[in-house]
């Protein structure tokens, strides 16, 4: 990281400002001072065992900890099952009748469903899937809305042991079938539609498109979700069937199987410096655990609570905190389907209101579009029913932060921003609501049983000044491999330094008191409006279009997003660079990868800026397009085509 792109964050370190918790908060809260910390100090492996106690295992562990680095197995030998500690654990308590979750459709339908309720259909969804021939270790994609069935197949894939794998409802044909084929996937499980904005996603066209080439597809089950779409939608015989119709007069009895703590529980896709996704692995038994203690430590769920977390099940955000870990906890989760913005830049808080929700979690993408699209939307809104409001995705600047805590939370509300990944599997930087004093711009201290650190290059600790993140010990709900490459898992994330230390790819300062400030990605994934993408994953979509020669990617700043995507492109010799052909390859990308990728300026070039090697200097591009001096050029192959380009993108988008 250069000089230039750490200078705003020393401004950041001068940050003065502190928030101490309301004592009544503290009071209440589920930690409420910082014994969790020594313990887990004192005896990390007995901490996490305390933590895996709090489930409910068929048997137990005969280790905690088999670490043989880079991989390490947690809760060796014990026998467990999450959608069984989502489910079942609940059931011979008082939160039986209890709202599990409260769905709201775009279109204002509600639905509540309970833990019993929740339960049955489950248990009911299972024993479909069984029908179809899906086993245990079977992957079952799922490419759905934010649907409460999303939730119903999640949970019963883990109940079957069948491995699901959630694509993300925006992706497009291509990169779903690119997601189906790479794990294999049996059973492809979407929805007709979803509502966003008013207009519906059509999620059903897109799985026909993309299953046409998953050779490994067998069946597609179809929620109805749409009235009236029905008639409109290919429903192909032996291959496609009805969720309703399925679960219709099926038995609401299957037990849950007694899966291995190290089973797989789910593979999710995620970006990384190469073209191709990842499928990051995760556990059954250790992700449990993470997820539940995450949960109750950070978002300090109580039993009255209504927690929202506005992440999509598509991520891995709404697997860990709208999914698994809230209904570990016992908790009452809202789910919302749709948009922000409609009908109106209110729908949030008007939901906060009318299902008096206590615990908010969100992204600092959203947080931003909230400022700028006025106070006057969330003041109309009595938001009294919040007591802790919550940050995920990337960093939030402290301008937004102060706003959010001002203006949602009128500052009785303490602010946890927690950093985590698809990797981590669960949250690991982050204050504990009822101990940490809160600084705005820092995530907090590692949580608890957490062994985070700042490293330079060469594996040193760097006490002051900016650095590398990495986790020197193994946690339970870390990533066991990459799906299919465990060679690249080992690569990417345990040969930074030695194979026992975790690099997260992030660059992180820490303040005395060990708050650490994640300064952001510093390899070439980019975080547009939370959204991990792969620089590499777009240029291959530029490159994929007829006219396109060459193709670099890079991220500019962004008021809203955080990061906006900038493409400079090469075309081939007849091509004609017209405006036309810009909004064309928008589109090319929009259609290879999904609308999240879509670049914000393409500017079309005879000439990169290359070395005299032939690599293309991204750093100069990145100088470019945020409107910076221009760092070394002298092992440019022609210092001229820098200038020139800077010039013609000063022109066209005015940086
Ligand atoms: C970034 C999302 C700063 C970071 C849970 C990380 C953050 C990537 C924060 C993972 C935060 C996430 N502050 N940066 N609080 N949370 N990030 O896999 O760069 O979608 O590496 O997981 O988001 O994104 P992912």
């Amino acid at each position: 990281m250069s000089a230039q792109d750490t200078s705003m964050f020393d401004d950041l370190l001068q940050e003065k400002r502190a928030f101490d918790p309301p004592e009544e908060f503290t009071r209440n809260a589920v930690v409420r001072n910082d014994e969790c910390y020594k313990r887990a100090q004192e005896d990390y492996e007995g901490y996490w065992e305390d933590e895996a106690k709090e489930l409910k295992w068929f048997s137990p562990w005969k280790k905690v900890l088999d670490w043989s680095p880079p991989h390490a197995r947690w809760f060796v030998d014990g026998k467990i099952n999450i959608s069984f500690n989502c489910l079942d654990r609940h059931l011979n308590t008082p939160r039986r009748n209890k709202a599990a979750i409260i769905w709201e459709g775009e279109d204002g339908e509600v639905k509540t469903i309970t833990y019993l309720q929740l339960f049955r259909e489950v248990c009911k969804f299972s024993n479909c899937l069984k029908k179809l021939g899906v086993r245990k270790g079977d992957i079952v994609a799922i490419y759905m809305p934010m649907l409460v069935e999303s939730a119903i197949a999640m949970l019963a894939c883990a109940r079957i042991g069948a491995i699901h794998n959630v694509v993300f409802g925006g992706f497009s044909p291509d990169s779903l079938a690119e997601r189906i084929n790479d794990s294999k996937a049996k059973v492809v499980i979407t929805a007709d539609g979803g509502w966003r904005r008013g207009r519906v996603l059509g999620l059903k066209h897109n799985t026909d498109r993309a299953v046409e080439h998953c050779p490994s597809v067998e069946h597609v089950i179809n929620v109805k979700r749409i009235p009236g779409e029905s008639y409109l939608l290919n429903m192909e015989d032996g291959r496609d069937h009805w969720y309703h119709q399925l679960m219709y007069g099926t038995s609401d009895s299957c037990p849950a199987e007694e899966l291995d703590s190290e089973d797989i529980s789910f593979i999710l896709y995620t970006s990384g410096t190469t073209g191709k996704p990842k499928g990051i692995v995760h556990s059954t038994g250790g992700y449990a655990v993470g997820a539940y203690s995450t949960n109750k430590y950070v978002f300090d769920l109580k039993e009255e609570d209504i927690f929202w977390c506005t992440a999509d099940v598509g991520w891995i955000t709404g697997h860990s905190y709208v999914v698994y870990g809230p209904l570990l906890c016992g908790a009452t989760i809202l789910m919302y389907e749709g948009a922000p913005d409609f009908p109106e830049k209110d729908r949030f808080w008007n939901m906060i209101a009318h299902h008096k929700v206590s615990v908010f979690y969100t992204a600092p993408t959203a947080i931003r579009a909230f400022m700028k699209w006025g106070d006057e939307y969330p003041a109309g809104h009595d938001l009294s029913s919040l007591r802790l409001l919550g940050s995920v995705g990337e960093p939030i600047n402290p301008e937004a932060w102060i706003w959010y805590y001002t203006n949602i939370g009128k500052g009785r509300c303490p602010v946890v921003d927690t950093w985590w990944q698809t990797e981590t599997g669960s949250i690991m930087i982050s204050a504990l609501p009822g101990v940490t004093t809160l600084k705005p711009g820092f995530a907090g201290p590692a949580m608890p049983g957490i062994d985070a650190t700042v490293l330079d290059e060469k594996g040193n600790e760097v006490v002051q000044g900016s650095g590398l993140l990495a986790i020197r010990k193994p946690w339970p709900s870390m990533i066991r491999t990459i799906w299919g490459d465990d060679e690249r898992y080992v690569q990417t994330y345990f040969s930074k330094w030695d194979n026992r230390t975790y690099f997260p790819g992030d660059g992180a300062k820490r303040d005395a008191a060990g708050n650490f400030m994640i300064l952001g990605r510093v390899d070439d994934v980019l975080n547009v409006a939370g959204h991990r993408i792969g620089t590499m994953e777009i240029e291959s979509a530029l490159v994929d279009h007829p006219a396109v020669a060459e193709a670099a990617v890079v991220g500019k700043a962004h008021e809203i997003k955080g990061q906006a995507i900038v493409a400079f492109v090469s075309l081939k010799g007849s091509s004609k660079a017209d405006i036309a052909l810009l909004s064309e390859l928008k589109e090319h990308v929009v259609e290879k990868i999904g609308a999240l990728a879509r670049p914000e300026d393409i500017l079309i070039t005879p000439d990169l800026p290359k070395t005299r090697s032939g690599k293309i200097m991204r750093r100069l591009l990145r100088d470019i397009a945020e409107g910076r001096a221009l760092s070394d050029v002298t092992t440019l192959a022609d210092p001229d085509v820098v200038a020139d380009l800077r010039a013609e993108y000063e022109e066209n988008y005015g940086a």
